[in-house]
């Protein structure tokens, strides 16, 4: 690594001696570049007084050195040259976040970063600051990036190489905006659709949010421009038992250990940078103060050696919202003996004087600081802000829009989920609702366009869009579609009636879509259903049932008699039993992002074969949501048969316009022992005249072990594409220790005996045998 603008400031001796024993290493590269990073990390470190230190931990947000007040910031936005000042120079610190409160322009975001670190350049240590941003669905924060689907929709595509490839977009954009972290991925699960941020996730299952989770690290963190990755929340922010965020969860170590540390895990194992801490509580105990969680588990038992960040004041909520601080020192004391490095304060500096009074009481000590700020120095070493200065890549080189939206557009289309397509009528047998107009040929029907979410771009991008809760149109990405605006361009505008509604539309709004479709006579009716975009605290629900006035829509245009066509745009399974009959077909887009409306169209009209899969399990009613992994005993129904577990819709759910029949799943061998790699086969077969792409999930059951077993545990899964008519095997290869789960005393372990594997319809056993 070559150290330019960093060097004269203070190691010119230092670097020219390490660079020199650099140009004689060979083989020996990598341990020379490791330690070419400690001593210079060391001797960076040395150089730094106490105060120095406590401001490298230190993270505030933009609005705190911008001219007007944090949450009320004077527009145009423009650096305060006093609070920077004071910010950098007096109290030194080493990371800033966020955007003041609204996305800018490449521009704008380089005139920030440049002032920003052209001060931390004129303080004594020259340590530059570390930028961190949410750009979780691209550079979300960056006018007019290139914005795809949100994690849920990612996950729904089963596509990590293309995940991997729009987490490397979303780096080159973040990075040429001058910005070097990251507040993404959350590799927490979404087991709990009330949970307002279910839709960061990538769904309810372990080994799905590991595969996405790690793609999406390689993606930000492995270039050609990296950005570091943040795995979010840790731990078990997700599961709370309100559904409310922020709110109490009860997980037991066991649980924890086997479904919420396995995505967390693989990571850590891929090089994740940076971890931010889930701000609610475990078993009593916030996390933000809970050692074993952050210390034993993350660095001892899990192995991270990078940066632990706090999430948003939480060192502040331990006094006022937790209530196990009297007061703001005691909470600081309590989060540094927890296991944090860098607290997210991020409006004041009460953490900086706190956190140097502890020190200089004895309360904390120098060595402990060390620690933390080593780690620090070493991401910010390993991200090249020593190179150069922190300061942003010319603007010349940010990356060519066009470049980017390849992947995103191909990420929107491979997550939209069909879910239910009827036959037309009885007579046309093979004629189904969608797509629209059959085979397209000459079509001349007419589609009616409505529903809250059918012409809002906010609705399909949802929360941290150019603003936190996504909620202004002002910062909308200009020329992309809303869904009724991509039906006109893919149908033509003469095919297409449209009625818009918004979210609190009423019965007289009701009546008038109801008298357009009578007037108007149209095939069918697409309705946008689901809901605008939320995140965190104010997209808490009391009600997972999907609006009723939604609802109230659903039928009087069923009592039409025309057939409905509905589009959910929504971050979560909004249950919806009622009026499921009356939908001839259903589409799941989840939040598509900018180019989400022209793949649904794409879909609708049929020139997109469909091929997402459901990455969770949907709830038929409101009171009764199990995942696909539940146990046998949840599956008892008051009748005493096995019919409790009745989703709406099934993990892994999901249709395209093609037949693909599923035969002769085989196990190369019956026995296996524990150290065995597993082979299954299953053979494929598209019996329809048009390509498709089929996702093939590879579940395991458990007969009996000494921790009740799920009924079906993922384990594999793959993307087959097949022609028209083609038949394919698939092969499958599976470690017999990927069967293992966390036993009574806390061990993984597999257990001998015998497993079902089961492949879509197709169930067959095996017996693992101890050796
Ligand atoms: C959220 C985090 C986010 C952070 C910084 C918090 O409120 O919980 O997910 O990264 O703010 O914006």
């Amino acid at each position: 690594m070559l150290l330019g603008r960093f060097v004269p400031i203070l190691f010119g001796t230092f670097i020219g001696m390490v660079l020199l024993s650099l140009a004689s290493c060979g083989a020996n590269q990598d341990a020379n570049s490791n330690s070419e990073e400690s001593e210079f990390v060391d001797s960076v470190l040395t150089s730094l007084t106490i105060k120095d230190k406590v401001g490298e931990m230190t993270q505030l947000t933009l609005g705190t050195i911008m001219v007007g007040s944090p949450y009320d910031l004077k527009e145009p936005q423009q650096l305060d040259t006093a609070k920077v000042r004071r910010v950098l120079l007096d109290y030194r610190v080493g990371s800033i976040l966020n955007c003041g409160n609204h996305e800018h322009t490449p521009e704008v975001w380089h005139t920030f970063i440049s002032g920003i670190q052209a001060a931390a350049a004129s303080k004594l240590s020259g340590v530059p600051v570390l930028y961190g941003i949410d750009a979780i669905h691209g550079a979300t924060y960056t006018a007019g990036a290139v914005l795809g689907p949100q994690q849920i929709g990612l996950a729904a595509t089963w596509d990590t190489e293309l995940v991997r490839k729009g987490a490397q977009n979303t780096a080159r954009e973040v990075a040429a905006s001058g910005i070097p972290w990251n507040f993404s991925p959350v590799v927490d699960l979404g087991r709990d659709p009330r949970w307002p941020r279910f839709w960061e996730t990538f769904g309810e299952d372990p080994f799905l949010a590991s595969k996405m989770g790690v793609a999406m690290v390689r993606g930000f963190q492995e270039g050609p421009s990296p950005i570091a990755a943040t795995l979010k929340h840790f731990l078990g922010y997700g599961m709370t038992l309100s559904g409310k965020d922020r709110t109490p969860a009860w997980i037991p170590e066991r649980q924890l250990r086997e479904y919420f540390v396995p995505s967390f895990q693989a990571c850590v194992d891929a090089g994740a940078m940076s971890i931010m801490v889930n701000s609610g509580e475990m078993n009593g105990i916030p996390v933000h103060s809970n050692k074993s969680i952050l210390t034993d588990l993350l660095r001892g038992d899990m192995g991270f050696e990078g940066v632990v960040v706090t999430d948003w004041e939480d060192v502040k909520y331990l006094v006022t919202r937790h209530r196990i601080a009297h007061d703001y020192k005691e909470a600081a004391r309590m989060a540094i003996e927890a296991g944090i490095d860098m607290a997210m304060v991020p409006i004041d500096l009460e953490f900086s004087d706190a956190l140097l009074e502890l020190v200089e009481e004895g309360s904390v000590t120098e060595e402990r600081l060390d620690v933390s700020v080593r780690r620090i120095l070493t991401m910010k070493y390993r991200l090249g802000l020593f190179e150069n200065g922190g300061f942003p890549p010319s603007l010349d080189t940010y990356p060519a829009k066009e470049s980017l939206e390849e992947a995103a557009a191909r990420a929107a289309l491979e997550s939209i989920t069909l879910l239910k397509n009827e036959r037309q009528n009885a007579v046309a047998a093979n004629q189904t609702i969608l797509p629209i107009g059959g085979d397209g040929i000459n079509w001349d029907g007419k589609v009616f366009v409505t529903g809250p979410t059918a012409h809002s771009l906010n609705a399909l991008n949802g929360g941290w869009t150019g603003t936190w809760q996504g909620m202004d149109p002002k910062y909308n990405t200009p020329g992309r579609p809303t869904l009724v605006e991509a039906m006109e361009s893919r149908f033509g505008s003469s095919s297409i009636v449209r009625e818009d509604l918004d979210m609190e539309f009423t019965p007289d709004d009701i009546d008038r879509v109801v008298k357009s479709i009578r007037r108007t006579r149209p095939d069918c009716v697409v309705l946008g259903l689901g809901e605008m975009p939320y995140t965190e605290i104010v997209g808490n629900i009391d009600d997972i049932s999907l609006f009723s006035n939604q609802q109230d829509l659903v039928r009087a245009v069923h009592a039409t008699g025309t057939p409905i066509v509905a589009v959910f745009i929504e971050g979560r399974p909004r249950s919806f039993a009622d009026v499921e009959p009356l939908m001839d077909a259903i589409v799941m887009a989840y939040l598509p992002g900018d180019y989400g409306a022209d793949a649904i169209a794409q879909v609708l009209d049929g020139s997109f074969n469909p091929s997402g899969r459901l990455p969770f399990t949907w709830p038929r009613f409101a009171s009764s949501h199990m995942t696909y992994d539940h146990k046998y005993t949840e599956q008892i129904g008051t009748k005493f048969g096995s019919d409790a577990f009745n989703p709406q819709f099934r993990f892994g759910d999901g249709m395209s316009y093609s037949n693909v029949m599923y035969s002769d799943l085989q196990s190369v061998q019956a026995d296996y022992g524990m150290n065995d790699v597993m082979e299954f086969t299953i053979t494929l077969t598209n019996t329809s005249r048009r390509n498709v792409t089929e996702v093939v999930h590879l579940f395991s059951q458990d007969s009996v072990a000494t921790i009740t077993p799920s009924v079906d545990r993922l384990r594999a899964f793959q993307r087959i594409d097949l022609d028209p008519m083609e038949t394919k095997e698939v092969r499958f290869e599976l470690a017999v220790q990927e069967l293992a789960f966390v036993n009574r005393d806390l061990d993984y372990v597999v257990e001998p005996g015998s497993f079902g594997i089961r492949v879509k319809d197709q169930v067959i056993g095996i017996h693992v045998h101890s050796n």
